[in-house]
């Protein structure tokens, strides 16, 4: 009998804790959080808060890695585990995509704590967005920025979180929204993010105070700017009347008084004029207090915003609360202060305030363009499930990253319109999606050299901008059927199917439709997350991986293995006193020389006197000893004894490209046509080693080394710097460069970018067709500029008027071709019509690949040249390529000029 009564009592307790769990969950929900544990396995609710964290699986379309936070700096169960992104995949922007209600007030937190990964190096660092708008970026060296969190108004039935990638693996341990349900935080500010700088519960030095005690979980700090002379006070018992507030009565019920002033400051705000919206909250602790008793005025940045503040002044006593909001402009700093007015006899008090930094909302895509971008996206993935680069199309499709192989442009309305997609040469399976057709600004798409099958879309005449259609290379006949309205358009230009067919230059076509960078963010993010973005398919096809996601360990070493320091007597004994001088560098002279264990060298000495050469000689010496390839002049040491700026790198036992081509050395021996275009080819990693790509500034033929084996080695870094990132946005850079080089886009606006390497490098292309100098005023006025002497004859067809006429004879029009174009490409006056130096890099290689197979069978002719002239091409050639590239077929060479007899 007790036994059953026992059974029936816990039943009862059970199925009581059902419902309470029930309940309490139902209350949650009610609350409308989410908060995420990224990476975590299970669900975990905090006793502290009640608040019940769940795992992010499914909520990220990328699954990035996940690691176990070991050491944190504050113990918190909230979150064990970070998901590291990019360690393995394609992409360089991941986005949460989050459920919230249009029109509707949200709180955004993100934490980022990586624990120690060995996939986060102290160098990364990355943004975080809501949808478009950049609101902060965390650095993983810096260790007290590990919270973001902002105040939006949502603009849409989703909102996005963003990570995007700038430098190493971005990474994030929890995630939190939360509705702010009768926060009035956007009186003023509907079209602004709010990204909190600061929210402090004045006076209390014990706890956070967050939710449940705030409805909305804001979490309220204590006091973190120390206050020299104000006393901290609190009232438990008092309470808040006359009023409403939503500000927890235990933060009010702690403040901060003075018998003359409280001054709050703010460092380290950020450069540039920003706005800043401040909110102050009052509440009289003191329940004895009469009207006129306590008054003071408030003063931002020395300016007085409020005169004679009365807490109690509202109608004598009707209410002991009240909140001031002020929005002001700062730069750096922001300082507030309460300061006792005239004839008061008590000193202010404040008991807590925020302090955000208003961020103009940014416009993303066009809304009609990203709902059927999505539509594609989800198409297309539905069919190639495990298609990383579709996987990583997450977020606003062209903000603050466009998704790889998208373009877009700014639309009249201040939104982004997609105008390129490139999916070529991706495996892609499946119909080509019809949705695409309806991509109206659409004015290239490449879906070649795919896996698609069944017919191209009739629709996609219908695209009114569309000028370039490739659709060539896929799997079944079908798709490789232009339908007659696609046929008969003017001005399209497509690949008819064919495989490979060569009237449709596809550098020329993805140059071409280069996207007109005008929103700034777009433009600070896409040249400093990385360059150039959408070439990378093409890469990946090529050579399997992408040399610039992440950077190896060979990039890396150099530093602490190979560079030397030698001291001056040995470099005295090594250049015999600097008897030899063989070169005038960046900064200084360079001497040949021979160290003890034979190695020859060069020796570069900078002029200890001039502080532009210590810049130089520093810049260098950083650079070179971070970053190692092949292609780079190596360096082996340097001397700073007694004030000597002396760089050490192996001498080139060939000396210069500019000599080769029409110094000295010219003179007696031709640089032959494939060894000219293999040495251009040397010039590919300039953009793309260490993970961070960098500009060097200052290419040109004297800058191209070449060792015993006729490979490019590219030398003086003195000017170079690291591709420029938002905040330096170049503004600071003297203009650099040598005069006949020199971008012209880059030198009009001082604005840095990786294309005023490539204007340089076509420029270098055209010395190498040539042989000509690119500035030479000896030659007839016309004539002084290499590029405007060659562009006209390019124009028109006429290249053997050009070329070099030690090499006439020696090349294969097709290969010779290939080259101009490029060139022609890289001179475009305008940096965004440029091609990238991967797309250079193709053509380039094509080029060579037909200039040997020409050479080969000329060879079995008329027994040509050594076997091992092209080193650095030739395990290039082992690779997969397309067969157009290696096989020219009897379609591609006509109408092309014949081949030349040698
Ligand atoms: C959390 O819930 C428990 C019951 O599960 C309750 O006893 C406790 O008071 C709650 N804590 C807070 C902070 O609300
Ligand atoms: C993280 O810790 C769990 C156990 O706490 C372990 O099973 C798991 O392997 C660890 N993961 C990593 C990446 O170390
Ligand atoms: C990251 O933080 C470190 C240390 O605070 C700083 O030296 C470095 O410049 C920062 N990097 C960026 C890109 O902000
Ligand atoms: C957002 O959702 C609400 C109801 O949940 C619906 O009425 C509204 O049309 C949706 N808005 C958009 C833009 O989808
Ligand atoms: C406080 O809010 C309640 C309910 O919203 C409202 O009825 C009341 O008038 C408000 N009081 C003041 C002083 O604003
Ligand atoms: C908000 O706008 C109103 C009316 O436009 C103005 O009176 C008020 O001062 C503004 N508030 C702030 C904090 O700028
Ligand atoms: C986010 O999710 C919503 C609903 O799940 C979906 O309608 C929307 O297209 C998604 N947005 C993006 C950019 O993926
Ligand atoms: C085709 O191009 C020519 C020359 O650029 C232009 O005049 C013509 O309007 C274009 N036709 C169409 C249908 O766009």
């Amino acid at each position: 009998m007790m036994g059953l009564v026992n059974l029936t009592k816990l039943a009862i307790f059970c199925l009581l804790c059902l419902l309470f769990q029930l309940l309490l969950q139902s209350a949650y929900a009610q609350e409308g959080f989410l908060s995420l544990r990224c990476c975590s396995a299970s669900t975990y609710t905090d006793s502290k808060t009640n608040i019940t964290w769940t795992p992010d699986a499914g909520i990220i379309r990328n699954n990035g890695k996940c690691e176990n936070i070991t050491t944190a700096p504050v113990k918190d169960n909230s979150y064990d585990t970070a998901r590291i992104f990019g360690t393995s995949s394609t992409g360089s922007k991941w986005c949460y995509n989050l459920t919230t209600i249009k029109s509707e007030d949200y709180l955004i937190r993100g934490t980022f704590i990586n624990g120690i990964s060995s996939d986060v190096t102290p160098e990364t660092v990355f943004d975080v967005s809501i949808s478009a708008t950049i609101i902060g970026q965390v650095n993983s060296s810096s260790t007290d920025l590990l919270e973001v969190e902002a105040v939006l108004r949502a603009t849409d039935n989703y909102t996005n979180f963003c990570l995007v990638r700038r430098h190493g693996n971005p990474y994030l341990s929890k995630l939190e929204l939360r509705p702010l349900k009768d926060l009035l935080y956007f009186n003023n500010h509907s079209s602004s993010v709010l990204k909190l700088v600061s929210r402090v519960d004045v006076g209390n030095t014990i706890e956070s105070i967050r939710y449940p005690l705030d409805r909305s979980d804001r979490i309220w700090k204590n006091s973190e700017i120390k206050i020299e002379t104000a006393n901290s006070i609190s009232n438990s018992s008092i309470t808040v009347h006359g009023a409403n507030t939503t500000v927890p009565l235990q933060v009010l019920q702690t403040a901060s008084i003075d018998l003359e002033r409280l001054d709050f400051s703010l460092n380290n705000l950020g450069k540039g004029d920003s706005n800043y919206l401040i909110h102050i909250y009052f509440l009289e602790l003191n329940d004895s207090l009469k009207t006129g008793e306590r008054v003071f005025d408030v003063m931002i940045n020395g300016e007085k915003q409020y005169d004679k503040f009365d807490i109690l002044g509202n109608g004598a006593g009707a209410t002991n609360y009240r909140e001031l909001v002020f929005s002001v402009s700062a730069n750096e700093a922001l300082n507030m202060s309460m300061v006792k007015s005239p004839g008061a006899s008590l000193g202010p008090i404040c008991n807590a305030y925020e302090i955000f930094q208003v961020l103009s909302l940014v416009q993303g895509t066009h809304q009609a363009d990203l709902d059927k971008a999505v539509e594609l996206r989800d198409e297309l993935a539905s069919r190639n499930p495990e298609n990383e680069v579709l996987a990583s199309w997450s977020g606003d499709p062209c903000l603050p990253l466009q998704w790889e192989g998208l373009q877009c442009e700014p639309n009249s309305d201040g939104s982004f319109v997609i105008v390129s997609i490139d999916v070529s040469s991706n495996g892609l399976m499946g119909p080509i999606p019809t949705v695409v057709a309806e991509l109206t600004h659409l004015k290239y798409l490449d879906v070649s050299h795919n896996e698609l099958m069944g017919p191209v879309p009739e629709s996609l005449a219908i695209l009114p901008h569309l000028t370039k259609f490739y659709f060539g290379c896929n799997t079944n006949s079908e798709s490789n059927h232009l339908p007659s309205s696609l046929a008969n358009r003017p001005n399209l230009t497509t690949d008819s199917g064919i495989c490979g067919d060569q009237s449709s230059p596809r550098l020329y076509s993805k140059v071409f439709i280069g996207s007109v960078a005008g929103g700034s963010v777009l433009f600070a993010v896409a040249l400093g997350v990385i360059f150039a973005c959408f070439c990378r398919w093409k890469l990946y096809s090529l050579f399997g991986k992408c040399s610039f996601l992440s950077p190896s360990m060979d990039d890396l070493c150099f530093k602490s293995e190979c560079t030397q320091n030698f001291t001056l007597q040995c470099l005295e004994f090594a250049t015999r006193k600097y008897d030899t001088l063989i070169g005038e560098g960046g900064f200084g002279s360079v001497y040949r020389g021979t160290l003890p264990d034979g190695q020859e060298v060069a020796v570069k000495v900078g002029s200890a006197t001039s502080t532009q050469g210590t810049r130089e000689f520093e810049n260098e010496l950083n650079l070179l000893s971070a970053i190692r390839h092949e292609n780079l002049v190596p360096l082996l040491g340097y001397c700073c004894e007694n004030d000597q700026q002396i760089l050490v790198y192996p001498f080139m036992s060939n000396g210069s490209l500019q000599d080769r081509l029409y110094g000295e050395a010219s003179k007696r021996k031709i640089l032959d046509w494939p060894t000219r275009i293999s040495i251009a080819l040397g010039l590919f990693y300039l953009h793309t080693f260490a993970g961070r790509g960098v500009i060097h500034r200052d290419v040109k033929s004297s800058n191209i080394l070449l060792d015993h084996s006729m490979c490019a080695k590219v030398a003086d870094f003195g000017f170079s710097k690291y591709a420029p990132q938002e905040g330096d946005s170049g503004a600071s850079l003297e203009v650099r460069g040598t005069a006949g080089y020199l971008d012209p886009e880059y030198y009009s606006t001082q604005r840095l970018s990786s294309k005023s390497d490539v204007f340089s490098f076509g420029v270098v292309l055209l010395e190498i067709i040539s042989g000509r100098e690119p500035l030479d005023v000896h030659r007839p006025r016309n004539e002084w500029s290499l590029v405007e002497w060659a562009k006209p004859f390019i124009r028109e067809s006429k290249i053997e008027d050009i070329v070099d006429p030690n090499i006439k004879g020696g090349y294969h029009a097709e290969a010779m071709w290939r080259v101009v174009e490029v060139a022609l490409a890289c001179i475009e006056p305008f940096s965004t019509y440029r091609p990238c130096m991967e797309d250079i890099v193709r053509e380039l290689e094509d080029a060579l690949i037909i200039e040997n197979n020409a050479s080969e069978y000329m060879k079995s002719i008329d027994s040509f040249g050594g076997s091992n002239r092209f080193p650095s091409i030739e395990k290039k050639i082992t690779l997969p390529v397309t067969p157009s590239s290696t096989e020219p077929s009897p379609i591609l060479t006509q109408g092309l000029p014949p081949l030349q007899p040698r």
